[in-house]
């Protein structure tokens, strides 16, 4: 399976953060915020990325990962010349997806959860159809909502209603066999001039092939697109670091336990700077007292 990043737009409502900056490069506590969805992506064990963004941003993508060998993996990069919609990245992915199944995250959506990388892993080894997730907010009309029958089966997502069929909104992962990218040939602008995700998901649940799996109380979801939950993840992330001692969208951990690198590549980044936080976390990863027990 292929994964798509999707880490542009002008990320309007962290001006004047974003003024020089991409929105998705901005630091989520000690690392930029990209990194978590990307753990994601590795936890379900997709090892070929695209990162798509913006023609003035991209490079700093590149100079992130590079070529991502450092991780064990494959990244390309492509240009979306201006944010027409989301649904857009799997006509420009279309080369890249080539034949695979594919699933695409929000470079600004944080997902933490204990039961999180077995969800991901079963999604990865879905093959017919879409699978989305939904996840219960307080606030759903900022979002595309699913619209549940009597059985609790999803009938309808309706992006960002102002009066919600539910509590349920469809979280910014989402994972597709290789349809994906005719149906996207299919959209149209929606009424905002955007080619739509919530389209795409709607023709599958109308050919019923979309699942849609509720997260259960403990996956967190946040997407990070405004100072307030900026910090509400930021403290979120250090919180739980700082009680546990363990990091949370560690991609070199990550890349560590799946087997993607061995010690030797993971001591390479950590030994790259000295007094640093998180490359001592790496080399404490590597040693014989390592956090969470020795790496399998
Ligand atoms: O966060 C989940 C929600 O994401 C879903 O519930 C909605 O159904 C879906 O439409 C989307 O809603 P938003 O309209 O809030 O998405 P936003 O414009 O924030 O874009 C999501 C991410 O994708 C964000 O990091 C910016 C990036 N992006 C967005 C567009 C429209 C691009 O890179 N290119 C684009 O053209």
């Amino acid at each position: 399976m292929k994964g798509i990043i999707l880490a542009g737009g002008h990320g309007l409502r962290l001006y004047p953060q974003t003024l020089a900056i991409s929105k998705q490069i901005i630091p989520i506590f000690d690392k930029p915020m990209i990194y978590y969805p990307l753990s994601v992506l590795m936890m379900a064990g997709i090892r070929d990325i695209l990162v798509i963004s913006s023609p003035e941003h991209i490079d700093l993508y590149r100079r992130l990962f590079g070529d991502g060998s450092a991780l064990g993996m494959r990244f390309d990069y492509a240009v979306q010349p201006a944010p027409e919609g989301v649904a857009q990245a799997f006509l420009i992915g279309e080369s890249f997806i080539g034949n695979d199944p594919c699933a695409l995250i929000f470079g600004d959506n944080f997902f933490y959860g204990s039961s999180l990388p077995e969800l991901v892993e079963r999604a990865a080894l879905h093959r017919d159809g879409g699978l989305v997730f939904a996840c219960y907010v307080k606030e759903p009309e900022r979002y595309g909502v699913v619209e549940f029958d009597e059985r609790q089966r999803a009938v309808n997502i309706e992006e960002k209603p102002r009066h919600p069929r539910s509590n349920y909104a469809v979280t910014g992962m989402y994972f597709y066999d290789n349809e994906v990218v005719s149906i996207a040939k299919t959209l149209r602008p929606s009424g905002r001039g955007e080619l739509e995700i919530t389209d795409v998901n709607n023709i599958y649940l109308r050919r019923g092939m979309l699942k849609v799996e509720r997260f259960d109380e403990g996956i967190v979801w946040m997407d990070t697109g405004t100072p307030e939950s900026l910090l509400e993840a930021s403290n979120f992330v250090q919180a739980v670091e700082h009680r546990q001692g363990l990091k949370i969208g560690c991609v070199e951990e990550i890349a560590y336990r799946k087997d993607f690198i061995d010690r030797d590549q993971v001591l390479r980044t950590g030994n790259l700077v000295k007094d640093n936080p998180y490359c001592e976390y790496l080399r404490r990863l590597c040693g014989t007292d390592s956090p969470g027990g020795p790496a399998e």
